[in-house]
């Protein structure tokens, strides 16, 4: 089975990075996709939001040396979680030092087998750990919100992969910028969406996450969107979303 490695990028915080890695990974499993999440921020909100509070083994441990990837992964639902944990920063420190460090991500998932998609949710800098995550990575997901103060991020984090692309991992492309927190009340976002459309058309996909409080709750309930609402508009725009994922190259 081949496996697609997709990034969740964006150096701002609270973009939705988080948001659309859990909502995106539990549409692809509803279209009957093996989808493995892999927590990369030592927040963890990933984990937290799917109900892993304290788990025995994260991916410090992993990249640790003391455990072993695949006895760490987590069912949730039909999802798989490899959880994340604070003590990622201690792991970002301990790899600057190492021989392999931008590669290091890329060597664990070398080791797993049986997913369609891996998604990785990146934390909001360009920090070595998401450095592991591009050089490990088939695609990059953007997820971006109609603000004048992002359009100047969006360019950095072009910029970034394709730095990335160049030095580590010429395979890396850009699989799409994703409109989160979209509402079309809003009159900046029409200037916006014509700048988008300007300069980076090609890379929008049709389908847009509306602003929606049910994806705000679901995290409380450790659920995703889907399992927590699935009439809510962030289940449907989120389900709309995976099927354009799928069917993009
Ligand atoms: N479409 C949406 N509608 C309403 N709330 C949303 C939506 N998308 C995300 N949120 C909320 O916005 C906040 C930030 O989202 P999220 O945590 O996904 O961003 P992030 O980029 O992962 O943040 P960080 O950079 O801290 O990791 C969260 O409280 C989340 O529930
Ligand atoms: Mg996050």
């Amino acid at each position: 089975m081949a496996t697609t490695i997709v990034s969740v990028i964006n150096q701002k915080g609270g973009t939705g990075k988080t948001t659309t890695t859990i909502n995106l990974g539990s549409a692809l499993q509803k279209l009957g996709k093996r989808v493995l999440l892999i927590d990369l921020d030592p927040q963890a909100n990933l984990s937290y939001s799917l109900g892993i509070t304290e788990p025995a083994c994260t991916l410090a441990d992993v990249f640790g040396g003391q455990q072993k990837l695949e006895t760490c992964i987590q069912e949730r639902n039909g999802l798989y979680v490899a959880p994340g944990s604070n003590e990622l920063v201690d792991v970002e420190i301990s790899l600057v030092t190492h021989e392999s460090r931008e590669r290091f991500l890329q060597q664990l998932l070398g080791e797993v087998e049986g997913f369609d998609y891996i998604l990785i949710d990146c934390p909001p800098s360009l920090s070595l750990l998401t450095v592991n995550a591009l050089a490990a990575s088939d695609e990059v997901l953007i997820p971006l919100q109609m603000e004048v103060l992002t359009l100047q991020g969006l360019g950095q984090i072009l910029n970034t992969v394709q730095q990335i692309k160049n030095a580590l991992n010429p395979k890396l492309k850009v699989k799409g910028i994703v409109v989160v927190m979209y509402d079309k009340r809003r009159k900046l976002s029409t200037e916006i969406e014509d700048y988008l459309k300007e300069n980076v058309d090609e890379y929008i996909f049709q389908q847009r996450i509306r602003l929606n409080v049910k994806l705000a709750e679901a995290p409380s309930f450790g659920q995703s969107v889907i399992d927590y609402d699935a009439s809510s508009y962030g289940a449907k725009d989120y389900l709309g979303l995976a099927r354009e994922f799928v069917s993009v190259s």
